[in-house]
């Protein structure tokens, strides 16, 4: 996830692009660039680092002559963050600068296209392949810019938001959406593209969102929109009453809310261009199949929510492959004298990358000789770095302390992990692979559908808030989520709170069982959902409450036991997980927000862990 921003106007550009770009800096954070148009050329600009670095350069953009630009604060999906891979991206006549957010899943092919026709890269992004198709297209200009933009789209395929500046043609800018936000903004004798409308706060409230598919072209004066088919369409203005704050957030009262609401988009990003022919296709990756035939173990490595996402690993991993697949906390791992060797492979699992203990825990793997892969949303980070093998989630930068769309996407990657691996070494067919495969391309969408059902559990919450005691309860990967669902719900709310394999009730647990106690009890796994439904009756026998959570398919078997019951559409049994988690994450939302918790910051905690 990357900040963009395009001015064309009166005024100097470059000061408005950063002053622009620092709002979005929340976004991304790893390098920046502008792309100016002026004094007759095309001036780009571009620094690794945080946006001050650049901002130093450009004497706060007063270095830089014109009226129009494009500029980008990035947070690094392909490619590490460097000058080079920072956008702007300029094609090889130095006339088409491109900033671009989201990814472009076909780019490996269209740039082995490009460079049979003689095309050179500089960079390693997926960015550059646009600007260098249009370049392509644009032949030196006897076509239109717009008509080679256009071109260039029928061929590429992904998600993106592009802001394009053509020095033949300095006076406009084009803009494109698809599957990743852009609005144009209308100022007095200026207009403005961005993909939040944070950056442009300061100069309009005036704003046209564009839809999937449509493009822009933009000059001082306003802007035209056409559709996919390059037919002009009119756009509404809409005027934006937020607060620079809120508008930070989406809209949204926290980050965690909109979090929890990008998971759809995080998860087509983390899964769709990783998906080919019924394949899971990892671009790049580095372990070679007979390796991965010779494994004989498998340990997944983390620290809190990223362990939860190695828990439920463990179960859908060893079903995939049939060797013993273990889930450790990286703070034991690395003091337990591990039996590793090079037979076994140890994932490690991290969102910022930096986590110490996931970072020690790595280095005593490989002290032991054995590989380590790992997955991470920070392009670049320590963990990302030391790894003989990585797998990014791209979710974007996750701001708020408890982590939602990292854990969705690092529990997609891992999912697509073991289907690669058990597909090397036979362990799964053709067929069976196809079929997940396609239930998972369809997560995004079945995940929609849970989070629009918010209201519901928002009501949940307003019955539950005041519970001092909370317990989560399921077996199999239902039990790895009841970990997650408890870890949100004290981490933010303070409640105390603890999760149970459904089956160690009767073991001890079931003592602490009193009437009105709250059980939250999952129960999405097919096998095991009848299992679940006689632990909910031992709890509601002792006058405890309960809130269950089940697939659509289950709804009565669990209406009959719990005292409320929260479903999630069908899918596949190992992607449950994957939507089962949406009605947790938001349980603890709303029970923290009733009592009054500092929901992206509580107490104690810190986003990055980098101490032991
Ligand atoms: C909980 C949470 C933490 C992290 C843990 C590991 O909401 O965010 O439990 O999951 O600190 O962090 P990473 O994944 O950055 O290594």
């Amino acid at each position: 996830m990357c900040g963009i921003v395009g001015y064309i106007g009166e005024e100097q550009a470059a000061p408005i692009l950063l002053e622009g770009l620092s709002r979005l800096e929340y976004r991304g954070y790893d390098s920046a660039g502008v792309a100016v148009y002026g004094g007759g050329a095309m001036q780009v600009r571009k620094a690794k680092g945080r946006l001050s670095v650049l901002d130093g350069l450009l004497d706060h953009g007063k270095a830089l002559e014109g009226v129009v630009g494009v500029g980008h604060t990035r947070w690094a999906t392909h490619g590490a963050p460097s000058d080079v891979n920072s956008h702007p991206q300029v094609s090889r006549s130095g006339k088409i600068a491109v900033v671009h957010n989201g990814i472009i899943e076909n780019y490996v092919q269209l740039r082995s296209f490009l460079q049979e026709q003689g095309v050179s890269f500089v960079s390693e992004t997926d960015t550059e392949v646009v600007a260098q198709l249009v370049d392509y297209f644009y032949e030196d200009g006897r076509v239109d810019i717009l008509e080679a933009v256009g071109r260039c789209l029928r061929r590429i395929e992904g998600a993106y938001a592009l802001g394009i500046l053509c020095a033949d043609a300095s006076d406009r800018l084009i803009a494109v959406r698809k599957d990743s936000p852009l609005i144009l903004g209308l100022g007095e004798g200026c207009t403005f593209l961005a993909s939040d409308v944070t950056a442009i706060l300061r100069h309009t409230r005036e704003v046209i969102y564009l839809d999937d598919g449509e493009t822009a072209v933009l000059t001082r004066e306003g802007a035209r929109c056409y559709d996919h088919l390059m037919r002009p369409v009119e756009k509404a203005v809409s005027h934006v009453d937020w607060e620079t704050d809120a508008a930070e957030k989406g809209g949204y009262e926290h980050f965690m809310f909109k979090e929890i609401m990008e998971q759809p988009e995080a998860l087509r990003r983390a899964i769709l261009p990783r998906l080919r022919g019924g394949e899971v296709v990892l671009e790049g990756f580095g372990l070679s199949d007979a390796y991965l035939r010779s494994l004989k173990k498998l340990y997944i490595v983390a620290c809190g929510s990223s362990y939860h996402v190695g828990m439920v690993g463990k179960y859908n991993l060893e079903r995939l492959l049939r060797i013993p697949v273990e889930a450790a906390l990286a703070s034991e791992f690395r003091y337990m004298d591990p039996i590793l060797d090079e037979g076994t492979l140890v994932v490690v699992i991290s969102q910022s990358g930096e986590t110490l203990d996931t970072m020690a825990a790595l280095r005593e793997a490989k002290r032991l000789g054995a590989r380590v892969l790992s997955i991470v949303n920070v392009v670049g980070s320590s963990i990302a770095r030391e790894s003989d093998e990585v797998l990014y989630t791209w979710a974007g930068p996750e701001i708020a302390v408890a982590t939602t769309k990292a854990y969705s996407t690092q529990l997609a990657v891992l999912d697509l992990l073991g289907l690669y691996i058990a597909r090397r070494r036979g362990s799964l067919d053709a067929g069976t692979c196809r079929e997940v495969l396609e239930e998972m391309a369809r997560l995004p969408e079945k995940l929609e559908q849970v989070l629009s059902r918010r209201d519901d559990i928002q009501y949940l919450a307003s019955q539950h808030f005041s519970h001092s005691s909370v317990f989560y309860m399921g077996r199999n990967v239902d039990y790895a989520l009841g970990l997650e669902g408890s870890l949100k719900l004290k981490e933010i709310s303070y409640i105390h709170s603890e999760a149970y394999a459904a089956g160690e009730l009767k073991h001890g647990t079931i003592s602490l069982i009193e009437p009105g106690t709250l059980v939250v009890a999952l129960g999405t796994y097919p096998p095991l959902t009848g299992k679940t439904v006689s632990n909910i009756q031992e709890v509601r026998s002792r006058g405890g409450q309960v809130l269950a959570v089940t697939t659509e398919s289950h709804r009565e078997d669990f209406s009959h036991a719990a005292g409320a019951v929260i479903t999630v559409p069908d899918t596949h049994p190992m992607l449950l997980p994957s939507l089962t988690v949406a009605p947790l994450q938001l349980f603890a939302y709303y029970v923290a927000l009733m009592r009054g918790c500092d929901v992206d910051k509580p107490r104690n905690l810190a986003k990055s862990v980098t101490v032991e």
